[in-house]
């Protein structure tokens, strides 16, 4: 059988990123352009201007893409877009480039839920994850636990009820006058932060079965403690150091408290953690040397493919395909608000 080859498209939020993915070689090259210096000095992404930017940067990508890799738009079998969840004007821009090139090369274009890419990217590295298992999506947008009995059966089993994972760690950067994306800067103070100078309590622990997370508390707990040695004028380095680990502490002892939950609920000896947060080293490591003592299976993306990337989409819109799953209007469809509940019931 000939082999697919896929682009992969990816702008839901401030990355755009373009990938070339064969059903027999595997992922052939990704690229990818970050929008961090345009979004930096408002301390969070602006809509607007990264919807402007994938415009600007959309085609280029695949043009030096397909280039770099001696190939033609008349190779691709399929191109595959992140078609929700994100911000609407971003999503946009990639549905209409991928819809129109399919339309004018008259091949299929597959719309791609980004968080079921998220939860996929692993295989982007091995051939086969443990099947049923229980995914830890952690982004700027979203904070999910999802038990996945196969690839497709995504069944919802937890979320944050206010703020996601990776926008409290934003918040907490801007609070400390650290600079966007606040993941990352938070992760790097806290290096030189000393434990147990401050504690911020655990949302939603005590709750013994609830598996949903709330971090919009932690977030306050932060402001107010920042609010309280600012007036003391005892807001130092180091002081800013102490707090960046007691916060990152209670981000990641949640997240590995609710995934222990959330493995004995659904039953299974395995966990895939994906998306930008699950690029923290110290969620990475701490969940690997619980778990690793129960016997449960980490498995986690290499960073490249834990934060937005379009291999990811690439590899997805190949499942999508083989389902039979694609645009056949070619109609410029988005949904930034797609639930991965629905995700086999609404596409895009
Ligand atoms: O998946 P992603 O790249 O984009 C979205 O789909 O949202 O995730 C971005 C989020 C940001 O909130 C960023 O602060 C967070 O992931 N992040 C991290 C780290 N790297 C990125 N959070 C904690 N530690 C990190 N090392
Ligand atoms: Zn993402």
């Amino acid at each position: 059988m000939k082999s697919i080859l896929i682009l992969g498209i990816e702008s839901s939020c401030d990355e755009t990123a373009t990938a070339l993915y064969d059903s027999e070689k595997g992922l052939i090259a990704h690229n990818i352009f970050s929008q961090i210096d345009l979004h930096k000095q408002y301390g969070g992404v602006v809509p607007e201007l990264a919807s402007r930017d994938h415009i600007k940067k959309l085609l280029p990508l695949i043009d030096s893409l397909t280039k770099e890799n001696q190939l033609d738009l008349r190779d691709l079998d399929a191109i595959a877009y992140t078609a929700g969840p994100g911000l609407s004007g971003a999503l946009l821009v990639g549905s209409v480039v991928a819809n129109g090139l399919a339309y004018s090369l008259g091949i299929p274009s597959i719309p791609v839920h980004h968080m079921e890419a998220h939860l996929l990217a692993p295989l982007l590295e091995q051939n086969q994850t443990a099947m049923p298992f229980v995914a830890l999506l952690v982004s700027g947008g979203h904070t999910l636990l999802i038990k996945v009995e196969r690839i497709g059966d995504y069944k919802l089993i937890g979320q944050t009820l206010d703020d996601a994972a990776g926008e409290a760690f934003d918040k907490a950067a801007k609070l400390l006058g650290l600079d966007y994306p606040g993941g990352p800067a938070i992760a790097k103070l806290a290096q030189s932060g000393k434990e147990g100078v401050f504690i911020f309590p655990k949302p939603l622990i005590k709750k013994k079965d609830n598996l949903d997370f709330s971090f919009s508390g932690l977030k306050t707990s932060l402001l107010y403690k920042v609010q309280e040695l600012e007036s003391k004028n005892l807001l130092s380095e180091q002081t800013k150091a102490d707090l960046a680990y007691a916060y990152e502490d209670a981000i990641v002892d949640t997240l590995i408290e609710k995934s222990q939950r959330a493995i004995q609920f659904a039953k299974v000896n395995s966990i895939v953690i994906a998306g930008g947060v699950g690029a923290n080293t110290k969620l990475r490591e701490k969940m690997k040397d619980i778990f690793s003592k129960k016997g449960i299976e980490v498995v986690y993306p290499s960073i490249e493919y834990c934060t937005d990337n379009a291999a990811m989409i690439a590899l997805t819109g190949l499942y999508n395909l083989k389902e039979g799953i694609s645009n056949e209007s070619y109609e410029i469809n988005v949904n930034p608000r797609w639930s991965i509940d629905s995700i086999y019931n609404s596409h895009g």
